[in-house]
């Protein structure tokens, strides 16, 4: 498994897990200066522990879809340049906000992953678009958010099957959403995230040109 620069493998109390450094925000356990990112905590750090090849590297421009309190996207912003968070629910916004107040390249945007024209005006074009919604049409805010990517840049996404249909079969529903994002990506690696993660699944997509 290629790990990008910042992001490393550490003991914490006989865990050996992938980890940042940066200031801890979830209770996870750190080892000096850095912070395990828990894969069990996050979808992206169940895709690196997976061994998925996400091309992450250090210092990339990322637009995270879906940033809750900011559990990963202060992982990506521990080893990244510029983050830009988008999180539509004001709770976790707020904690959100703290997560921001300690790293300088973290910048929260409370707003809808589904009108990117709202934050357009914002948001530089990106390297990444990690994308982590627990929403009904995931493959469509993935081709709406396709803009803001840049041409050799790709999508890192977390689709979980139950927020699109919770009686279908995951295999069905990851189909439709695979179908839905292949209108604007060219998809070049899929990996269930179980055990960390259940009925969901990690895609890696490139924009189509
Ligand atoms: C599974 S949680 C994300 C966890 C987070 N990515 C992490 O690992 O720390 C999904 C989040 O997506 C947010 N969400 C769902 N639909 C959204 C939308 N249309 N725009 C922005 N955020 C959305 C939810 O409010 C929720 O906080």
């Amino acid at each position: 498994m290629s790990l990008p620069d910042g992001v490393s493998r550490h003991d914490f109390d006989g865990t050996t897990s992938i980890a940042t450094r940066g200031h801890p925000e979830y209770g996870e356990r750190t080892d000096g200066e850095w912070r395990r990112w828990d894969p069990h905590r996050s979808k992206l750090g169940a895709m690196l522990e997976l061994g998925m090849e996400t091309g992450l590297t250090a210092d990339q421009t990322t637009l995270y879809l879906g940033a809750a309190a900011g559990t990963t996207v202060s992982h990506v912003a521990d080893f990244g340049g510029p983050t830009y968070a988008v999180e539509f629910a004001p709770r976790p916004t707020r904690d959100l906000l703290d997560v921001a107040e300690r790293r300088s390249n973290l910048f929260p945007l409370l707003k809808d992953a589904r009108k990117p024209e709202t934050y357009a005006h914002v948001v530089e074009p990106v390297d990444v678009l990690v994308q982590d919604v627990a929403t009904r049409g995931q493959g469509r805010v993935a081709t709406l958010n396709r803009q803001f990517l840049a041409d050799d840049g790709y999508l890192l996404a977390a689709i979980k099957a139950r927020s699109e249909d919770v009686t279908a079969d995951p295999e069905d529903v990851f189909d439709e959403v695979l179908a839905d994002i292949d209108a604007a990506y060219d998809v070049v690696a899929t990996e269930r995230l179980t055990p960390y993660h259940d009925d969901h699944l990690g895609v890696v997509a490139r924009p189509e040109r």
